[in-house]
């Protein structure tokens, strides 16, 4: 349990703190970790806040991995090109939602596609801009909210991404009925995020990541607060049986959930990814969705 102390204030406002994680260090102060409650407000304020504050750092360290030009699903870097999830691209519209630097939405333009890469954040879109100039392949880019999206009913083909919105939202639910919208009937959505087993283990890489610790059933998101007690990220958990009934509930038939294998002999981390954990456990659920 992480006590919190006389010097960074009580976490009352925010509710009880229920972690047993140790306080992670950021740049020069101490933030703390916890599974907490947060009202939409705040939940979106920690959202935007820090992936704007966050953009530049996130795109150091996994560019080289993610690529200019590439859609890879997820850190064991299943690549779109070997999986072929999102079907024929070729002269589809298509919509990334959470686009970060937009090297996917990139690579879909070369596939022949006609791409709108959407994002919360201004500091990840930024990356977006340079990653066009860089490469000179340029798809559509829209500052918006996964929840709400700016977009006419059934406008695209396929809606896609890695990592990006779903699990940073407190309605996800939403999320799939506002893609579900803007899809055209035949349309497909395929998303991926953490592997809801994942939630059961502590954040981490090596051998503390192994043990069960947290109830797959809590629901809570995962916050980080600063040293004033305010959250800056929030990451939800939806179980399973969650994610499959707000799927079927925006109208979706779920097709497949793929879960992509630890790749022989790699030995990278991405944040708890990595090989101690990947041989062992999946790190990444793929859900595939077509809307009837
Ligand atoms: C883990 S990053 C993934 C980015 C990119 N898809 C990739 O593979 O690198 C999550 C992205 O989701 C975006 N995001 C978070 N909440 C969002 C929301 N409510 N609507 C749209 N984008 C959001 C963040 O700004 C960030 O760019």
């Amino acid at each position: 349990m992480v006590q919190p102390s006389r010097q960074l204030g009580p976490l009352r406002p925010y509710g009880e703190v229920v972690t047993d994680e140790a306080p992670e260090f950021y740049g020069n102060a101490m933030n703390r970790v916890a599974r907490l409650r947060l009202t939409p407000g705040q939940n979106r304020d920690a959202a935007r806040g820090w992936w704007d504050a966050d953009a530049d750092s996130y795109q150091a360290e996994h560019r080289a991995f993610l690529g200019d030009v590439d859609l890879v699903w997820c850190p064991e870097g299943l690549r779109e090109a070997d999986a072929h999830l999102l079907g024929e691209v070729a002269g589809a519209r298509v919509l990334e939602v959470g686009c970060g630097a937009a090297a996917a939405s990139r690579w879909l333009v070369t596939q022949g596609a006609s791409v709108v890469a959407l994002d919360l954040s201004a500091g990840m879109l930024r990356h977006a801009v340079a990653g066009a100039a860089a490469t000179d392949v340029r798809p559509a880019l829209l500052q918006a909210d996964a929840q709400s999206l700016p977009l006419r009913d059934g406008s695209f083909d396929i809606a896609f991404t890695a990592f990006g919105a779903v699990p940073f939202v407190d309605d996800s639910a939403r999320v799939m009925r506002e893609v579900f919208r803007v899809l055209r009937p035949g349309g497909r959505w395929v998303f991926s995020v953490t592997h809801p087993m994942r939630w059961i283990f502590m954040d981490h890489p090596g051998a503390e990541g192994l043990v069960a610790t947290y109830s797959y059933f809590d629901r809570r998101p995962y916050v980080e607060l600063d040293p004033y007690g305010r959250a800056i990220y929030v990451e939800h958990h939806r179980t399973l049986g969650d994610r499959v009934r707000e799927i079927v509930a925006a109208g979706f038939v779920l097709t497949d959930v793929v879960e992509p294998e630890w790749p022989l002999g790699a030995d990278h981390v991405w944040g708890q990814w990595s090989p101690v954990r990947g041989v062992l456990f999946p790190g990444t659920a793929i859900y595939v969705c077509d809307r009837p």
